[in-house]
């Protein structure tokens, strides 16, 4: 790769690369508002004016120029420091704010706000404009997002989102000059299934979420990268919560999977991970017909002790399993019915799913598997409900153990589950399934345990805890684990660790996982293909 400078320091770029992308990709800042690595590129905003002091032909550029938009060339030297792109930065910044409110303490912005971090950076604190600020009124522009005129600062990306990213094109700049403002089409709202990412890449408190408004500053925030459980694909997200609440759910960048964006049908997937009604909080167990709150220790020995009375044989014993549940659960679970109760019967609610052909990659996110892991379930072998008889498994069953909440509109099973003798409910949420259960294990919701997913794609993904469960519950990889054990010479004496469950999980199952390590799946996951590529090149060079 060729090599120009910035500020005396080599950075390498590709042919035809402009300065500000080649900067950005070494880890180079130079400010900017209008340019996104998604989007074309328009220099409107002016805020990344670099000095070039060499074009590589040994003469300087006669002015300053933008360098989201001048070709990198060999040997080019690059100031971003000097006095002479100093003052210019000064002056953009005060054109910029002519017209901006200085609204930061009310704005839900303030905090993550560019034009403010630019501001505080880059900006002199004074401005010559005499009259007043230019005056809009607020715009309710869509389901998801709500529109600030004043704080606009013209830099386009909203505009160029739905022109180049979604191509609903409902959205546009108006007006010239002075009264240069912006709005959806013929006064309707826009409907566009991601309009939250146009509250994501406006670098300005313009247009913001509608669910998140006035609910939490920005910096209380804390953060913990996640994987969305709203569809197959998976996309990636980062958890921001405070004071164990979950606040909002912002992408995470993955070239493999959603590149930048997520649908805000995945957003509002931060509902469930703050519900309290319908979550099971303590162990529970069936005394004389009534359900009543035990300790975990008597919902293990009963268990056991049903168990070692009415000794199933493999026919007998029967689980489901939802698809939101993650590869560990599905592994444990799959290991206690054959290690335990030599049974391969481990059901999940198989289903064909579609997503949108479309020229715009990300209209081509949202599937019609609305559940995280049904790839897993696949790979791991469990019996799909389309290929498999369930219900004449269920029919013979004297243990029924039930993972999550599969299968709760299928009124026929869930019938045939009351004439089982002993009904296991291992999940964090009550259903169908909670009424008919003898013993109820309470689990963690995917916002406060640890696990990966195989998504439509079969991107292996890992996520991470980010709320604080309460003491009265436990992950459901801890439970299965717990569960595989109750039946050998060697009870559980500490709780597991999820990485040595994990290590289990690939080492057992190396030609499905080639016995990875649990921090090479790093944030962005790995492609099962890739990793099996990889295992078969060791193979031969072996
Ligand atoms: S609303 Fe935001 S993204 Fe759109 S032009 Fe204004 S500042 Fe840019
Ligand atoms: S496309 Fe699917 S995985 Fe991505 S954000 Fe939407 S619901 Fe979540
Ligand atoms: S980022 Fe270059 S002009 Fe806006």
């Amino acid at each position: 790769m060729e090599v120009f400078y910035i500020d005396d320091q080599p950075v390498p770029f590709e042919k035809g690369e402009k300065i500000l992308s080649a900067a950005l990709r070494a880890g180079l800042g130079i400010p900017h508002f209008c340019y996104h690595p998604a989007l074309s590129v328009v220099a409107t905003c002016r805020m990344c004016l670099v000095d070039v002091t060499d074009l590589g032909n040994g003469r300087p550029a006669p002015k300053l120029m933008t360098s989201c938009s001048t070709d990198a060339m060999p040997n080019m030297r690059v100031s971003t420091q000097n006095n002479k792109v100093q003052e210019g930065r000064e002056l953009v910044m005060e054109y910029l704010l002519v017209n901006h409110p200085l609204d930061c303490p009310i704005c839900d912005q303030s905090g993550e706000c560019t034009l403010q971090d630019h501001s505080y950076a880059h900006g002199t604190g004074h401005s010559e404009m005499e009259y007043n600020k230019r005056v809009y009124g607020w715009r309710d522009i869509g389901t998801f997002v709500q529109l600030e005129r004043n704080r606009c600062i013209h830099c386009s990306r909203c505009d160029r989102f739905t022109r180049e990213i979604t191509g609903t094109d409902e959205f546009g700049m108006f007006n010239r000059g002075h009264e240069l403002t912006l709005d959806t089409f013929s006064d309707r709202a826009m409907t566009n299934h991601f309009q939250g990412n146009m509250a994501d890449i406006c670098p300005v408190g313009a247009i913001t979420e509608k669910e998140f408004r006035f609910k939490r500053r920005a910096w209380k925030l804390r953060k913990v990268p996640s994987v969305c459980t709203g569809c197959s694909t998976g996309c990636n997200i980062t958890i921001e919560h405070d004071r164990n609440e979950v606040l909002r759910l912002k992408p995470r960048e993955n070239q493999d999977v959603n590149q930048w964006w997520m649908c805000d049908e995945g957003r509002l997937t931060y509902q469930q991970m703050n519900e309290r009604e319908q979550r099971l909080a303590k162990p529970m167990g069936r005394v004389k017909g009534k359900l009543l709150q035990v300790t975990w220790q008597q919902l293990y020995d009963a268990v056991a002790d049903r168990l070692e009375a009415l000794k199933p044989n493999g026919e007998q014993v029967v689980a489901l399993v939802d698809t939101h549940s993650t590869l560990e659960e599905m592994f444990l679970l799959r290991r206690l019915l054959q290690e335990v109760f030599s049974s391969d019967q481990v059901f999940y609610p198989q289903q064909d799913w579609t997503q949108p052909e479309s020229e715009f990659f990300i209209e081509t996110l949202i599937t019609t598997d609305k559940t995280p892991n049904q790839a897993g379930a696949r790979l791991l072998g469990l019996k799909g409900s389309q290929e498999h008889d369930v219900i004449s498994a269920m029919k013979s069953a004297k243990l029924l153990l039930v993972l999550g909440n599969p299968f709760i509109n299928e009124q026929p099973l869930l019938d045939l589950a009351g004439t089982t003798e002993l009904m296991v409910h291992i999940a964090s949420r009550q259903s169908e399934w909670t009424d008919q259960a003898d013993a109820i294990f309470p689990g963690q919701n995917h916002a406060e345990k640890e696990g990966s997913f195989l998504n439509k794609q079969e991107h292996w993904q890992r996520f991470w805890p980010a709320l604080r469960p309460s003491r009265h519950v436990r992950p459901e990889w801890q439970i299965l684990s717990e569960l595989l054990h109750m039946g050998t010479a060697t009870p559980v004496q500490q709780p597991p660790q999820f990485s040595q469950i994990f290590q289990q999980m690939t080492s057992i199952e190396h030609k499905l996982f080639g016995n990875l390590a649990l921090e090479k799946l790093g944030e962005s996951g790995i492609s099962l293909a890739d990793l099996r590529q990889q295992s078969d090149t060791l193979a031969q060079t072996a």
